[in-house]
């Protein structure tokens, strides 16, 4: 298994990211609600995601955890720790059924609307695009973790139903 350390070299993501990245927090924070909404608009359109969603008490609740996560990802610090959570995430919506595709699909909207709000707030092109840049490594990096959770979570569902 492989330790952040080893997963950050693998994408090129120094601590300059991880300073560039905290750097955007609080304009993420300022944007949560507008970026929480572009997610769950796409959610509740697809039949399959929408159905998890339905009760309004637990949508609540949902929404707080993922803006939540979207919070995590401009922490600033990655280590082991952040890998764990990761994985864990990969492993919650295998164990409710969320088909990766979705997950995938879902990332993508995050990115677009996050490199939006990039595009609104940095008029001056080398700003932005080390802010993207690391943006785009983070993302990236954590789609990576939760999927091969993802993987191994679903292989030993299937070796333990035979
Ligand atoms: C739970 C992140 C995509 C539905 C969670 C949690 C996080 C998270 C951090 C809490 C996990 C835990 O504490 O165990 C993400 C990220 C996604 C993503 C980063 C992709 C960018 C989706 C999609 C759906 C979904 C496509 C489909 C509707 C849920 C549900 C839970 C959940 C229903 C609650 C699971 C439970 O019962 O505990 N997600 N999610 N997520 N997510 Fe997502």
């Amino acid at each position: 298994m492989l330790t952040m350390q080893e997963v950050k070299n693998h994408y090129f993501f120094t601590e300059k990211d991880a300073e560039l990245l905290s750097e955007l927090l609080p304009l993420v924070r300022d944007n949560s609600s507008a970026l929480m909404d572009a997610f769950y608009d796409y959610l509740l359109k697809i039949p399959e995601t929408a159905k998890f969603l339905r009760n309004e008490q637990d949508l609540q609740k949902l929404k707080k955890t993922h803006a939540e996560w979207l919070i995590s990802v401009f922490c600033g610090r990655y280590d082991n720790e952040y890998l764990l959570t990761l994985q864990h995430i990969g492993q919650t919506h295998v164990r409710i059924g969320v088909n990766a595709h979705y997950v995938n699909a879902a990332m993508n909207v995050m990115r677009r609307h996050l490199i939006e709000m990039l595009q609104s707030n940095y008029p001056n092109i080398e700003d932005r695009r080390k802010y993207r840049i690391a943006t785009e490594k983070i993302l990236d990096i954590n789609l990576d973790i939760m999927s091969t959770s993802y993987q191994e979570e679903e292989l030993r569902r299937v070796f333990v139903s035979h």
